[in-house]
């Protein structure tokens, strides 16, 4: 979904569609225009594609130099145009992107307060979060700021106020939003892209920032409140195409994005209203009749289908045998006729992967898989298709699509679990509830960035780096691993902790850096005490956990890297951020070529 805000000097509407029609490579299915009209508020929204609001534009004009516009991907609620952005109050209109968490119970203290609510969105909670600041004698701004910090969630904002006509507040937490420099106008956008026929002079807010635009310019915040400048760009019109935003290499981008993207993802495969699974498109097998689950996949898409196997036999006592595709295609494993095959790839052109893939069809398996690209061969050849909406890898080591397959793994495990009768709702409840609180983790996770640079110094100078992790947690330490020697060429390898005292244990001493994984799950004593091992050797220990947790195990290490408290069940997929934080700037300190690392391909098509 995107978002578009323009302060303009005559009519906007039909610019603010125009910019939409950018933003429609996101996805989307539905869309809405409101404008500011000598102070007073109006808007058009329309199911489906942006056609059908043109239409409904060409018969009811908006008039107005003041406007906001949305393409829903829809989350909470069905895609009609009730639940249409912009949503509005008598005071405002807002279009929000993302999910906002708590909506639940916000939006049950506001019904308390007398509020009434017309659409099933969470949006719209927003919009009467801050008619209600307004009301109690707030400006736009201060009521916009005391709004935000009750918002969880990730998500990017666009306002207007009733009255205001040279104003637009914009907010950014965990889904992007630029802020767009005109000749006596000013705009937002989700990305630069939408905003490229008016302007090429951007600021791309950070996480956390907020933004109170005039005709004159913009005045940025940041979450204390206080007033910063970020830096203003310049973007070349060839650079629009692949946009790096505020980041210096596309796998810092596409890091960032994570808790938009893997959002957009979970909303795709879960009904909020239900709290339960939704999958976006029937199965033409029955996970209740299944013996067996065989998955095959290359690199990192390996590491999330070993990560799955966790949470297919533990959720779903779905029995799971995983093998790298590399040795599935000339295994010659036997495969009972109507079973199910699993295959994961971001580009869906991994060769190996696509013999596996025709190994498993001429077993007679079903085939299922998770690709980023609906159109590529391993899509094509499968009975069905679960997609992650990433949007374009650009970068070579893989980071968003890792997260995004994780959270389609996730939802397919629930979903088997639900069908085989092993969780019951309340369960199935409980755990689409943590899933949809990953992109705030997420974004969460992603503000201990600065002290992880401070350690990737420490990295840099490693030699070998050893990673750790038990449980689901082990795959992540593989791929750990990996991402580190993909980019920065250290040698690195990650192991079961259990599996310490059979070998690598030999290893330590005080050079080689120990990269634990230790989320506070079921094993974590367990984990704990494979580190004290590590500690009574005179090992370097990098902590990654709970805080909390981690101070009463009493460790003694080298640094940790807090992590919010977390359901262990989606731990995996929030824990993958710091160790691809790590990764990237350890290789970003030795100055190394982050997205196009040496000798590696982005889609591997030859065997
Ligand atoms: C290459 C890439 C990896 C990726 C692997 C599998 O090795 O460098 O980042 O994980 O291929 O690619 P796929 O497109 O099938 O996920």
């Amino acid at each position: 979904c995107g978002i578009v805000g323009i302060l303009g000097r005559g009519p906007v509407a039909a610019q603010v569609v125009d910019a939409l029609k950018r933003l429609e490579y996101r996805g989307y299915d539905s869309a809405g225009v409101a404008t500011l009209d000598g102070g007073r508020l109006d808007r058009r929204r329309a199911e489906g594609k942006l056609r059908n609001l043109e239409e409904k534009l060409a018969v009811t004009p908006l008039a107005g130099a003041s406007g906001i516009g949305h393409t829903r991907w829809a989350t909470h609620g069905r895609p009609n145009e009730t639940n249409a952005h912009p949503h509005a109050t008598a005071r405002i209109a807002v279009v929000h992107n993302g999910i906002i968490e708590n909506f639940r119970e916000l939006k049950a203290e506001l019904v308390a307060d007398g509020a009434y609510f017309e659409s099933e969105t969470d949006t719209e909670v927003v919009a009467q979060l801050v008619s209600r600041e307004l009301e109690r004698g707030r400006s736009p701004a201060e009521a916009v700021a005391t709004v935000l910090p009750r918002l969880k969630g990730a998500f990017a904002l666009a306002f207007l106020f009733t009255g205001e006509d040279d104003l637009m507040i914009g907010a950014r937490h965990g889904a992007p939003l630029a802020v767009g420099y005109g000749q006596g106008e000013m705009y937002l956008g989700s990305d630069a892209l939408a905003l490229a026929p008016f302007t090429d002079s951007i600021t791309y807010l950070d996480d956390g920032d907020w933004a109170v635009l005039t005709r004159a310019g913009a005045t940025i915040h940041d979450h204390g409140g206080g007033v910063v400048t970020r830096p203003r760009q310049q973007i070349a019109q060839s650079a629009f195409i692949a946009d790096k935003g505020n980041h210096r290499h596309f796998m810092a981008k596409e890091i960032h994005e994570q808790p938009e993207v893997v959002g957009r993802t979970i909303a795709h495969y879960v009904d909020l209203a239900t709290g339960r699974v939704k999958l976006p498109t029937a199965l033409p097998f029955d996970f209740a009749k299944l013996r067996r689950l065989v998955i095959s996949s290359c690199g990192t898409a390996y590491y999330a289908g070993l990560v799955a196997k966790y949470w297919f036999e533990r959720l779903a006592r779905l029995a799971v045998d995983i093998d790298v595709a590399s040795e599935f295609r000339y295994r010659e494993m036997p495969l009972d006729e109507g079973e199910l095959a699993l295959f994961i790839s971001q580009s869906g052109e991994t060769a190996d992967t696509l013999a596996s893939l025709r190994y498993a069809k001429g077993e007679k398996q079903h085939i299922l898989s998770i690709v980023n690209v609906p159109t590529s061969t391993i899509a094509r050849e499968s009975d069905v298709v679960m997609p992650t909406l990433a949007g374009p890898e650009i970068g070579v080591a893989s980071t968003k699509a890792f997260t995004c397959q994780l959270a389609v793994l996730l939802a397919l495990a629930i979903a088997a679990g639900r069908a085989r009768g092993t969780l019951s709702e309340a369960e199935e409840q409980r755990l689409v509830a943590s899933l949809v609180a990953v992109p705030g983790a997420m974004a969460d996770s992603l503000s201990s960035e600065r002290e992880i640079e401070h350690l990737a110094r420490e990295l840099a100078k490693a030699r070998d780096v050893l990673y750790l992790g038990r449980g689901p947690a082990f795959p992540l330490a593989l791929e750990g691993a990996l991402k580190l020697k993909e980019i920065s060429y250290i040698h690195a390898e990650g192991y079961a902790a259990g599996e310490l005292k059979h070998g690598p244990i030999a290893l330590i001493d005080e050079a080689m850096p120990v990269i634990v994984l230790a989320p506070h799950d079921a094993v974590f004593d367990k984990t704990v005490s494979n580190v004290q091992e590590v500690a009574a050797r005179g090992g370097k220990i990098i902590l990654i956990g709970e805080e909390r947790a981690v101070e009463e195990a009493g460790v003694a290490t080298f640094a940790a890297i807090g992590m919010p408290a977390l359901d262990p069940v989606i731990a995996p997929i929030v824990y993958a951020v710091p160790v691809q934080l790590l990764a990237y700037h350890t290789a970003v300190v030795m100055g190394k070529d982050v997205d196009q690392p040496r000798n590696l391909a982005k889609s591997v098509t030859v065997e």
